[in-house]
């Protein structure tokens, strides 16, 4: 399965932060933002991720991740001259999906929890047409929005409702079957002028072919696109980190232990910066894999 990370968009709700920069690259705690996003993908088990940006920042991201191989990875990246919609991902991504699966995850959305590899894992191996995950929040009107009968079957889609049918906000993450491009290349602009993606949903919806996958309380979703939910993002990192002495989002630490790199590997990664107490967390992570290479606690069922 391919991965696509969107990460382009004006960031006009973070103005002035975003007014030289990416949103996607600003600070969540210790991390950049796209960390978050880009460890979910690597949690599903993807290691071939195009990550999309807009022209000016496409050089920043590439510095950060190269071409992916430090973590085992392949990692290209692809320009959205305007942003055009989320859905406009899958046609400028059409040329790296080529006809296979794909995840589609928004650059400021950051998923944590315990069920969270397995769900992923299960979902994808469950795939026949789209998936698409629902969580409970108390102003569901900012997001799309799923609707789910008394059976809990998906029914309805909508986005950004002013009178919300159900309190299921859909994250930003989706998977797709090798038929998305063929559906984005189908839609029409909204009235916001944009490529939607609940009109992608929508089309799978149609044909009897979307699955909602409910998060549960298991799993916290937060997506960072204001200053506002940045700041909550923030304290939330921290605070698990701190009370927990684990770390979210630690991409070098996951490409381990989904077997990307080895211990060795990791353990270099780590001490590029050993200064800062990131880096010492993955070089203690990787001496301590190699004294006991259990297997994952990313990767209970
Ligand atoms: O966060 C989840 C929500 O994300 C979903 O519930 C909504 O259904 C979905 O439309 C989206 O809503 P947002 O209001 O957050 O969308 P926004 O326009 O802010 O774009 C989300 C991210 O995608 C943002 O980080 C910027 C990026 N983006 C967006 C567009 C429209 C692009 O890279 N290119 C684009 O053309």
């Amino acid at each position: 399965m391919k991965g696509i990370l969107l990460a382009g968009g004006n960031g006009t709700r973070l103005l002035p932060l975003t007014l030289v920069g990416s949103k996607q690259l600003a600070p969540v705690y210790d991390k950049p933002m796209v960390y978050y996003p880009l460890s979910v993908l690597m949690l599903t088990g993807i290691d071939d991720v195009l990550i999309i940006a807009r022209p000016a920042e496409i050089g920043l991201f590439r510095k950060l991740f190269g071409d992916g191989s430090r973590l085992g990875m392949r990692i290209d990246y692809a320009p959205q001259e305007q942003p055009q919609g989320i859905a406009d991902a899958f046609l400028v991504g059409a040329r790296h999906i080529k006809g296979e699966d794909c995840a589609l995850i928004l650059g400021d959305n950051l998923f944590h929890g315990a069920r969270l590899p397995s769900l992923l894992r299960r979902t994808v191996r469950e795939l026949r047409g789209c998936a698409l995950f629902g969580h409970q929040v108390a102003e569901p009107r900012h997001f799309g929005v799923a609707e789910i009968d008394a059976k809990g079957q998906l029914i309805s889609i909508e986005e950004k409702p002013d009178h919300p049918r159900s309190n299921l906000a859909i994250p930003g993450l989706y998977f797709f079957d090798d038929t998305v491009t063929d559906v984005a290349r189908g839609l029409r602009p909204s009235v916001r002028g944009e490529l939607e993606i609940t009109d992608v949903l929508r089309a799978y919806l149609a044909e009897g072919r979307a699955d909602l996958v409910w998060l549960g309380r298991g799993v916290t979703w937060l997506d960072a696109g204001t200053h506002e939910s940045l700041l909550d993002a923030g304290r939330f990192v921290r605070d698990i980190q701190h009370r927990q002495g684990i770390c979210l989002g630690c991409i070098e630490e996951i490409a381990m232990y989904m077997g990307f790199i080895d211990a060795e590997a990791c353990y270099r990664l780590g001490a590029e910066m050993k200064s800062s107490p990131y880096g010492q967390y993955v070089m203690r992570s990787a001496r301590a894999h190699q004294l006991n290479p259990t297997p994952s606690k990313f990767l209970e069922e």
